[in-house]
């Protein structure tokens, strides 16, 4: 059981590549990534025994970037028939889990393959609950199945509490119709990702004012009226009527990287397409001069070096905060919803 399987959204497995390896550097445990271009997947191979599992327990899953769901194990070939008897078996060494979940890839295969996972669900699980290898026990780690192909099925092992939310990483969210824009799903996603569910009430308060930048149609706006905030909308284009009906935003036709709050609000977000850099110095000084507590920005990715560009920005906000002496929790994740960007949640701790 020496490879840690990764997936990721198609055409960044170079991303998760370099990412994994500089963490399992840092953690200096040794091995070697790889990953097939447009496959929706990477894998990390060590070169010791228990290396993935130092690795995994090294490092926080909603601390890594690129990767949407990681698993450690090793691939199984499957036959045509009796698959459960074969998968019985390759599982001698594993221990007992305590959920299951069928998976596929974010690719085209992965989308025919999800039926054939659907129909072999339900067997399985059977199976593997007689053969005393699934119990409903939250605590004990959670048997990843994904299905390469029909013949091919990587089994992996992950901890409930440090692996994705969502099967594949992949949320089911549904789009509220009376939202302006799909984007809308990007801050709803950040929100699942970012903030535990038990403090919603406390950090996304109707007792809470918020200033969107680049909010126009009002997707991201329609997710802060709807937690009943009082919204600033920054941007030239016009917001949705409905939005502007409730009497609970404000629509400023200004320039979002040079205006600033009188008074400081509770929440910034910004979904500006500009270079990270600009977004990153931006999101540095309203958190630095205290203009906001708490904020979610997306950072559009350039062509190339992407990782390292990511990487870059956020030891240079970590940098500011510092000088600043102030004490900022920084995270960063490419959503599902994300495409060529990432989105990043800052929240200023203690004072
Ligand atoms: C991707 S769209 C935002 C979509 C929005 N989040 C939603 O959910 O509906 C980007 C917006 O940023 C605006 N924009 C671009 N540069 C800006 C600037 N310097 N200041 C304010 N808005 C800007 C554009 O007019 C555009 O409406």
């Amino acid at each position: 059981m020496n490879t840690l399987f990764l997936h990721c959204r198609p055409g960044f497995e170079g991303e998760v590549c370099a990412e994994i390896s500089e963490q399992a550097a840092r953690l200096q445990i040794a091995g070697y990534a790889k990953g097939k271009p447009a496959s929706a997947c990477a894998e990390f191979i060590c070169s010791e025994a228990d290396g993935v599992e130092r690795l995994m327990a090294g490092l926080r899953f909603n601390q890594l970037i690129f990767p949407r769901q990681w698993a450690r194990g090793r691939f199984v070939e499957l036959p045509e028939s009796d698959r459960i008897s074969v998968l019985l078996e390759a599982l001698a060494d594993y221990p007992q889990c305590g959920s299951l979940w069928l998976e596929v890839l974010d690719s085209n295969e992965g989308k025919e393959l999800s039926n054939f996972c659907k129909k072999f669900e339900a067997p399985l699980r059977k199976a593997l609950s007689k053969a005393g290898k699934l119990v409903e026990d939250a605590r004990k780690p959670r048997l990843l199945l994904t299905f390469k192909s029909g013949r091919e099925v990587f089994l992996g092992l992950a901890e409930p509490n440090n692996s994705a939310l969502w099967p594949m990483g992949i949320p089911r969210l549904k789009f509220p119709r009376e939202a302006p824009s799909r984007s809308t799903l990007k801050l709803e996603e950040a929100w699942h990702t970012f903030i535990p569910r038990e403090q919603w009430d406390e950090r996304l308060s109707d007792e809470m004012t918020g200033v969107d930048l680049g909010a126009a149609p009002g997707g991201w706006t329609y997710q802060l009226v709807r937690r009943g905030m009082l919204v600033t909308a920054i941007d030239n284009g016009p917001m949705a009527e409905s939005l502007m009906d409730t009497g609970l935003v404000q629509h400023l036709m200004v320039d979002g990287f040079t205006w600033t709050p009188k008074q400081p609000v509770d929440w910034m977000v910004c979904d500006i397409v500009e270079k990270p850099a600009r977004t990153a110095a931006m999101v540095e000084r309203w958190i630095g001069e205290g203009h906001c507590r708490e904020a979610v920005v997306n950072l559009k990715l350039p062509m190339k070096q992407r990782y390292a560009e990511v990487r870059r920005l956020l030891e240079r906000m970590q940098e500011g905060f510092a000088e600043r002496k102030l004490k900022v929790s920084i995270a960063c994740k490419q959503l599902y919803h994300d495409r060529e960007e990432v989105t990043c949640h800052l929240r200023r701790v203690g004072r």
